[in-house]
Protein backbone atom coordinates (compact mmCIF):
# COMPACT_ATOMS: atom_id res chain seq x y z
CA UNK A 1 0.00 0.00 0.00
CA UNK A 2 1.51 2.96 -0.89
CA UNK A 3 0.31 6.15 2.10
CA UNK A 4 0.60 9.79 1.90
CA UNK A 5 0.94 11.81 4.70
CA UNK A 6 0.60 15.39 5.87
CA UNK A 7 0.79 18.00 7.83
CA UNK A 8 -1.63 21.10 8.39
CA UNK A 9 -2.92 23.88 10.48
CA UNK A 10 -0.53 25.31 13.16
CA UNK A 11 2.66 23.44 13.43
CA UNK A 12 3.81 21.81 17.13
CA UNK A 13 6.44 19.87 18.65
CA UNK A 14 5.94 16.49 18.08
CA UNK A 15 4.81 16.21 14.14
CA UNK A 16 7.75 14.84 12.94
CA UNK A 17 7.76 12.29 15.25
CA UNK A 18 4.32 11.18 14.16
CA UNK A 19 5.46 10.67 10.90
CA UNK A 20 8.53 8.61 11.97
CA UNK A 21 6.47 6.20 13.94
CA UNK A 22 3.94 6.11 10.86
CA UNK A 23 6.79 5.49 8.45
CA UNK A 24 8.58 3.00 10.98
CA UNK A 25 5.18 1.02 11.69
CA UNK A 26 4.16 0.70 8.05
CA UNK A 27 7.51 -0.42 6.28
CA UNK A 28 8.59 -2.73 9.30
CA UNK A 29 4.96 -4.13 9.99
CA UNK A 30 3.23 -3.71 6.30
CA UNK A 31 5.69 -2.84 4.34
CA UNK A 32 4.11 -0.06 2.96
CA UNK A 33 5.31 2.95 0.93
CA UNK A 34 5.34 6.50 1.69
CA UNK A 35 4.94 10.08 0.53
CA UNK A 36 4.49 13.45 2.24
CA UNK A 37 2.25 16.00 0.82
CA UNK A 38 4.01 19.59 1.01
CA UNK A 39 2.37 22.06 2.99
CA UNK A 40 -0.96 20.18 3.89
CA UNK A 41 -3.75 20.34 1.68
CA UNK A 42 -1.76 21.98 -0.39
CA UNK A 43 -0.02 19.58 -1.43
CA UNK A 44 -2.86 17.24 -2.31
CA UNK A 45 -4.83 20.14 -4.18
CA UNK A 46 -1.83 20.74 -6.11
CA UNK A 47 -0.20 16.93 -6.47
CA UNK A 48 3.01 18.34 -4.89
CA UNK A 49 4.66 15.66 -2.77
CA UNK A 50 7.65 13.55 -2.18
CA UNK A 51 8.91 10.20 -1.00
CA UNK A 52 9.56 9.47 2.63
CA UNK A 53 12.00 6.20 2.82
CA UNK A 54 12.63 4.63 6.26
CA UNK A 55 16.23 6.00 5.99
CA UNK A 56 14.57 9.77 5.89
CA UNK A 57 12.45 9.71 9.55
CA UNK A 58 16.13 8.65 11.22
CA UNK A 59 16.45 11.02 14.14
CA UNK A 60 13.33 12.66 13.39
CA UNK A 61 11.32 12.20 16.83
CA UNK A 62 13.23 14.68 18.39
CA UNK A 63 12.70 17.35 15.87
CA UNK A 64 10.51 20.46 16.03
CA UNK A 65 8.27 21.48 13.50
CA UNK A 66 7.33 18.94 10.26
CA UNK A 67 9.61 18.21 7.46
CA UNK A 68 6.57 18.69 5.27
CA UNK A 69 5.50 22.07 6.09
CA UNK A 70 2.05 23.10 7.04
CA UNK A 71 -0.46 25.52 5.98
CA UNK A 72 -4.21 26.39 6.35
CA UNK A 73 -5.24 25.45 2.74
CA UNK A 74 -8.73 24.24 2.24
CA UNK A 75 -9.47 21.30 -0.06
CA UNK A 76 -12.38 21.68 -0.99
CA UNK A 77 -10.72 25.30 -2.67
CA UNK A 78 -8.38 25.80 -5.48
CA UNK A 79 -8.38 24.42 -9.37
CA UNK A 80 -6.84 20.58 -8.04
CA UNK A 81 -9.61 21.31 -4.66
CA UNK A 82 -12.63 18.85 -3.89
CA UNK A 83 -13.26 14.91 -3.68
CA UNK A 84 -13.39 13.87 -7.24
CA UNK A 85 -9.95 16.24 -8.23
CA UNK A 86 -8.42 14.91 -5.35
CA UNK A 87 -9.46 11.03 -6.06
CA UNK A 88 -8.19 11.35 -9.42
CA UNK A 89 -4.80 12.63 -8.35
CA UNK A 90 -4.35 9.80 -5.69
CA UNK A 91 -5.29 7.17 -8.54
CA UNK A 92 -2.93 8.96 -10.94
CA UNK A 93 -0.08 8.47 -8.92
CA UNK A 94 -0.95 5.25 -6.70
CA UNK A 95 -1.64 6.80 -3.32
CA UNK A 96 -3.96 4.34 -1.57
CA UNK A 97 -4.72 6.23 1.65
CA UNK A 98 -4.31 9.34 3.77
CA UNK A 99 -2.79 9.99 6.91
CA UNK A 100 -3.89 13.73 8.18
CA UNK A 101 -2.14 15.44 10.89
CA UNK A 102 -4.31 18.31 12.05
CA UNK A 103 -6.49 20.16 14.04
CA UNK A 104 -10.22 21.01 14.30
CA UNK A 105 -10.15 22.40 10.53
CA UNK A 106 -8.07 19.59 9.05
CA UNK A 107 -10.04 17.14 10.73
CA UNK A 108 -13.56 18.83 9.51
CA UNK A 109 -12.08 19.09 5.78
CA UNK A 110 -10.68 15.13 6.54
CA UNK A 111 -14.10 14.29 7.45
CA UNK A 112 -16.03 15.21 4.25
CA UNK A 113 -13.55 14.30 2.07
CA UNK A 114 -14.28 10.77 3.68
CA UNK A 115 -18.03 11.06 3.04
CA UNK A 116 -17.62 11.44 -0.43
CA UNK A 117 -15.09 8.47 -0.60
CA UNK A 118 -11.80 9.25 0.28
CA UNK A 119 -9.53 7.03 2.38
CA UNK A 120 -8.59 8.90 5.37
CA UNK A 121 -7.47 8.17 8.66
CA UNK A 122 -6.95 10.96 11.32
CA UNK A 123 -4.15 12.04 13.53
CA UNK A 124 -5.28 15.22 16.58
CA UNK A 125 -3.58 17.76 16.78
CA UNK A 126 -3.82 20.67 18.96
CA UNK A 127 -1.07 22.45 20.97
CA UNK A 128 -3.54 24.01 22.80
CA UNK A 129 -5.53 21.01 23.80
CA UNK A 130 -9.25 21.81 22.56
CA UNK A 131 -10.16 18.46 21.06
CA UNK A 132 -12.26 16.46 23.40
CA UNK A 133 -11.68 13.28 21.39
CA UNK A 134 -8.50 12.81 23.26
CA UNK A 135 -7.40 13.27 26.20
CA UNK A 136 -3.92 14.65 25.84
CA UNK A 137 -2.80 16.25 22.19
CA UNK A 138 1.45 15.61 21.04
CA UNK A 139 2.34 19.22 21.72
CA UNK A 140 0.96 20.39 24.36
CA UNK A 141 3.47 18.59 27.04
CA UNK A 142 6.12 20.70 25.20
CA UNK A 143 3.98 24.09 25.65
CA UNK A 144 3.32 23.94 28.97
CA UNK A 145 7.59 23.16 29.95
CA UNK A 146 8.03 26.50 27.89
CA UNK A 147 5.87 28.27 29.56
CA UNK A 148 6.43 27.15 32.90
CA UNK A 149 10.23 28.01 32.27
CA UNK A 150 9.29 31.66 30.89
CA UNK A 151 6.97 31.92 34.20
CA UNK A 152 10.23 30.86 36.56
CA UNK A 153 12.26 33.51 34.92
CA UNK A 154 10.09 36.22 34.76
CA UNK A 155 9.25 35.88 38.63
CA UNK A 156 12.73 36.59 39.47
CA UNK A 157 13.01 39.96 37.60
CA UNK A 158 9.42 40.56 38.90
CA UNK A 159 10.67 39.88 42.29
CA UNK A 160 13.90 41.91 42.29
CA UNK A 161 11.50 44.83 40.77
CA UNK A 162 8.49 44.55 43.19
CA UNK A 163 6.31 44.43 39.82
CA UNK A 164 3.42 42.37 38.89
CA UNK A 165 4.00 40.29 35.79
CA UNK A 166 0.82 39.50 33.03
CA UNK A 167 1.90 36.34 31.05
CA UNK A 168 -0.13 35.75 28.13
CA UNK A 169 0.32 31.90 26.95
CA UNK A 170 -1.36 30.39 24.11
CA UNK A 171 -4.96 28.53 24.48
CA UNK A 172 -7.66 30.24 21.65
CA UNK A 173 -10.77 28.89 22.79
CA UNK A 174 -9.78 26.90 26.59
CA UNK A 175 -6.86 27.61 28.73
CA UNK A 176 -5.27 24.10 29.49
CA UNK A 177 -1.82 25.80 28.83
CA UNK A 178 -2.46 28.52 30.99
CA UNK A 179 -3.56 26.21 34.06
CA UNK A 180 -0.78 23.78 33.72
CA UNK A 181 1.87 26.73 33.55
CA UNK A 182 0.09 28.60 35.97
CA UNK A 183 -0.03 25.86 38.39
CA UNK A 184 2.96 24.19 37.84
CA UNK A 185 5.13 27.82 38.03
CA UNK A 186 3.23 29.06 41.03
CA UNK A 187 0.90 31.80 39.38
CA UNK A 188 -1.19 33.96 41.86
CA UNK A 189 -3.86 34.15 39.22
CA UNK A 190 -4.64 32.02 36.23
CA UNK A 191 -6.87 33.46 33.54
CA UNK A 192 -8.84 31.48 30.93
CA UNK A 193 -11.56 31.65 28.51
CA UNK A 194 -13.40 29.36 29.81
CA UNK A 195 -13.70 31.84 33.30
CA UNK A 196 -14.45 35.06 32.71
CA UNK A 197 -13.22 37.62 35.70
CA UNK A 198 -13.87 41.20 36.40
CA UNK A 199 -11.05 43.66 36.67
CA UNK A 200 -11.84 44.31 40.90
CA UNK A 201 -11.51 40.35 41.10
CA UNK A 202 -8.05 40.19 39.28
CA UNK A 203 -6.45 43.19 41.53
CA UNK A 204 -7.71 41.66 44.61
CA UNK A 205 -5.58 38.85 44.10
CA UNK A 206 -2.94 41.03 42.40
CA UNK A 207 -3.07 42.69 46.02
CA UNK A 208 -3.22 40.19 48.49
CA UNK A 209 -0.26 39.02 46.96
CA UNK A 210 1.63 42.21 47.48
CA UNK A 211 0.31 42.56 50.63
CA UNK A 212 2.29 39.50 51.75
CA UNK A 213 5.58 41.26 50.27
CA UNK A 214 5.50 39.27 46.72
CA UNK A 215 5.64 40.24 43.46
CA UNK A 216 2.10 39.30 41.76
CA UNK A 217 2.35 36.54 38.74
CA UNK A 218 -0.92 36.56 36.15
CA UNK A 219 -0.91 34.16 33.68
CA UNK A 220 -3.72 34.74 30.87
CA UNK A 221 -5.03 32.56 27.93
CA UNK A 222 -4.54 34.82 24.74
CA UNK A 223 -8.57 34.03 24.64
CA UNK A 224 -9.35 35.19 28.01
CA UNK A 225 -11.66 38.29 28.47
CA UNK A 226 -12.86 40.02 31.50
CA UNK A 227 -16.53 39.50 32.15
CA UNK A 228 -17.09 43.63 31.67
CA UNK A 229 -15.28 43.98 28.77
CA UNK A 230 -16.53 44.94 25.35
CA UNK A 231 -17.62 42.22 22.83
CA UNK A 232 -17.01 38.17 24.26
CA UNK A 233 -13.21 38.46 23.08
CA UNK A 234 -9.92 39.51 23.75
CA UNK A 235 -8.97 39.92 20.19
CA UNK A 236 -8.83 43.59 18.25
CA UNK A 237 -11.03 43.36 15.33
CA UNK A 238 -9.36 41.58 12.37
CA UNK A 239 -5.86 40.93 10.70
CA UNK A 240 -5.13 41.83 6.80
CA UNK A 241 -6.18 38.51 6.57
CA UNK A 242 -9.77 38.92 8.03
CA UNK A 243 -9.06 36.89 10.53
CA UNK A 244 -9.63 37.74 14.32
CA UNK A 245 -6.28 39.79 15.74
CA UNK A 246 -5.64 37.47 18.63
CA UNK A 247 -3.45 37.79 21.87
CA UNK A 248 -3.01 41.43 23.40
CA UNK A 249 -5.01 40.74 26.40
CA UNK A 250 -1.92 40.64 28.85
CA UNK A 251 -0.93 43.98 27.17
CA UNK A 252 -4.39 45.39 28.20
CA UNK A 253 -4.68 44.26 31.55
CA UNK A 254 -1.18 45.09 33.00
CA UNK A 255 -1.90 48.96 32.54
CA UNK A 256 -5.47 48.06 33.54
CA UNK A 257 -3.21 46.83 37.33
CA UNK A 258 -1.50 49.42 37.66
CA UNK A 259 -3.89 51.96 37.27
CA UNK A 260 -5.97 50.40 40.01
CA UNK A 261 -3.53 49.13 42.29
CA UNK A 262 -0.45 51.50 41.97
CA UNK A 263 1.63 48.31 41.34
CA UNK A 264 3.89 48.89 38.36
CA UNK A 265 2.94 46.21 35.59
CA UNK A 266 4.59 44.42 32.67
CA UNK A 267 3.27 42.46 30.11
CA UNK A 268 4.86 39.47 28.40
CA UNK A 269 3.32 37.56 25.51
CA UNK A 270 5.25 34.33 24.73
CA UNK A 271 3.36 33.95 21.29
CA UNK A 272 5.11 31.53 18.83
CA UNK A 273 8.31 30.32 20.99
CA UNK A 274 5.51 28.10 22.63
CA UNK A 275 5.15 26.13 19.35
CA UNK A 276 8.94 26.16 18.65
CA UNK A 277 12.07 23.57 18.89
CA UNK A 278 12.33 20.06 20.07
CA UNK A 279 9.19 18.46 21.82
CA UNK A 280 9.43 16.58 25.18
CA UNK A 281 10.23 12.93 25.51
CA UNK A 282 6.59 12.91 26.84
CA UNK A 283 5.14 14.21 23.51
CA UNK A 284 7.77 12.14 21.32
CA UNK A 285 6.47 9.04 22.61
CA UNK A 286 2.47 10.01 22.65
CA UNK A 287 2.82 11.61 18.77
CA UNK A 288 5.22 8.25 18.14
CA UNK A 289 2.91 6.04 18.83
CA UNK A 290 -0.56 7.76 17.34
CA UNK A 291 1.45 7.55 14.20
CA UNK A 292 1.97 3.49 14.51
CA UNK A 293 -1.54 2.94 15.39
CA UNK A 294 -3.20 5.37 12.58
CA UNK A 295 -1.57 3.32 10.07
CA UNK A 296 -2.94 0.20 11.90
CA UNK A 297 -5.76 2.00 11.33
CA UNK A 298 -5.21 2.12 7.59
CA UNK A 299 -5.10 -1.33 7.12
CA UNK A 300 -7.94 -1.93 8.93
CA UNK A 301 -9.71 0.19 6.81
CA UNK A 302 -11.04 2.42 9.21
CA UNK A 303 -11.65 5.49 7.12
CA UNK A 304 -12.81 8.28 8.26
CA UNK A 305 -11.51 7.48 11.97
CA UNK A 306 -8.76 9.47 14.13
CA UNK A 307 -6.36 7.21 16.67
CA UNK A 308 -6.73 9.20 20.13
CA UNK A 309 -5.20 9.01 23.89
CA UNK A 310 -7.86 7.41 25.92
CA UNK A 311 -6.30 7.04 29.30
CA UNK A 312 -2.70 5.49 28.49
CA UNK A 313 -4.42 3.83 25.80
CA UNK A 314 -4.48 4.70 21.88
CA UNK A 315 -8.34 3.81 20.80
CA UNK A 316 -9.55 5.01 17.44
CA UNK A 317 -12.94 7.55 17.25
CA UNK A 318 -14.48 8.20 14.18
CA UNK A 319 -13.21 11.64 13.29
CA UNK A 320 -17.37 12.91 12.88
CA UNK A 321 -17.53 12.32 16.43
CA UNK A 322 -14.10 14.15 17.32
CA UNK A 323 -14.58 17.86 15.51
CA UNK A 324 -16.91 20.07 16.60
CA UNK A 325 -16.52 19.24 20.73
CA UNK A 326 -13.66 21.52 22.54
CA UNK A 327 -12.22 20.06 25.60
CA UNK A 328 -13.08 23.05 28.20
CA UNK A 329 -11.24 23.25 31.56
CA UNK A 330 -13.89 21.79 33.64
CA UNK A 331 -15.06 24.17 36.66
CA UNK A 332 -13.57 21.30 39.29
CA UNK A 333 -9.63 21.84 37.40
CA UNK A 334 -10.18 25.22 37.69
CA UNK A 335 -11.35 25.44 41.54
CA UNK A 336 -8.55 23.33 42.13
CA UNK A 337 -6.10 25.92 41.04
CA UNK A 338 -7.78 28.74 42.37
CA UNK A 339 -7.25 27.90 45.74
CA UNK A 340 -3.39 28.86 45.07
CA UNK A 341 -4.36 32.38 44.05
CA UNK A 342 -3.76 35.39 46.58
O1 LIG B 1 -4.48 26.92 17.47
C1 LIG B 1 -3.17 26.88 17.90
C2 LIG B 1 -2.59 28.26 18.01
O2 LIG B 1 -1.24 28.15 18.40
C3 LIG B 1 -3.35 29.20 18.93
O3 LIG B 1 -3.02 29.01 20.29
C4 LIG B 1 -2.96 30.54 18.37
O4 LIG B 1 -3.96 31.49 18.60
C5 LIG B 1 -2.86 30.28 16.90
O5 LIG B 1 -2.60 28.91 16.74
C6 LIG B 1 -1.79 31.07 16.20
O6 LIG B 1 -1.92 30.85 14.84
P1 LIG B 1 -0.86 31.31 13.75
O7 LIG B 1 0.34 30.41 13.88
O8 LIG B 1 -1.56 31.12 12.45
O9 LIG B 1 -0.51 32.72 14.06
Amino acid sequence: MKIGILTSGGDCPGLNAVIRGAVLKGVISHDAEFVGFRWGWKGVVEGDFMPIERHDVRGLSKQGGTILGSSRTNPFEGEGGGPENIQRMLDENGIDAIIAIGGEGTLTAARRLTDAGLKIVGVPKTIDNDLAATDYSFGFDTAVEIATEAIDRLRTTAESHGRCLVVEVMGRHVGWIALHSGMAGGAHAILIPEQPKTIEQICEWVESVRDRGRAPLVVVAEGFHLEDMEGAHSHKGLDAFNRPRLGGIAERLAPMIEERTGIESRDTVLGHIQRGGAPSAYDRVLATRLGMHAVDAVYENAWGSMVTLRGTDIKTVSIAEAVGSLNRVPQARYDEAKILFG
